[in-house]
């Protein structure tokens, strides 16, 4: 599940964000998917209540998930109270290594709520997440 902006991927900020487009990392996901046994349905929005039914379809399906909360990860308590209701494994990710960036990217509300977080990989850390989450469900 991908937050704002993210649908712009290719055009937006290519120093930070590569030339690679959404489409690209949603082929990226399901190839990764299907080589780990788990069916990715990726997806994206620029709507926070959106973004919010989503988690929520997920916690009531018992389903993984693999969150770029984008900006919201900064200031959406609404989204980390969505998250906090996860019933299966849920991975936050960050194309970019948040933690080097501008001071108020340092601060995420959602990672304390999150099985744990990877970020700075570019799209791979989104395929290192659906590792943690085939990890996860194998230890089941
Ligand atoms: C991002 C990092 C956020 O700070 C930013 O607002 C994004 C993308 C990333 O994937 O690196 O939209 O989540």
């Amino acid at each position: 599940l991908n937050g704002p902006n993210l649908g712009r991927l290719g055009k937006r900020e290519p120093a930070i964000y590569g030339t690679a487009t959404f489409a690209d990392l949603t082929d990226l996901c399901q190839r990764a998917g299907r080589e780990l046994g788990l069916d990715v349905d990726v997806r994206q929005t620029d709507f926070e209540g959106q973004l919010i039914g989503w988690i929520h379809e997920a916690c009531d399906n018992a389903l993984p998930v693999v969150l770029n909360p984008a900006a919201f990860t900064h200031y959406s308590i609404a989204v980390m109270d969505a998250v906090k209701m996860r019933t299966a494994p849920l991975v936050e990710v960050h194309i970019s290594n948040i933690s080097g960036r501008e001071d108020f990217r340092h601060q995420s509300v959602i990672t304390g709520s999150a099985t744990g977080i990877i970020a700075g990989f570019g799209f791979q850390s989104y395929v290192l997440a659906l590792h943690a989450i085939r990890a996860e469900l194998d230890k089941r």
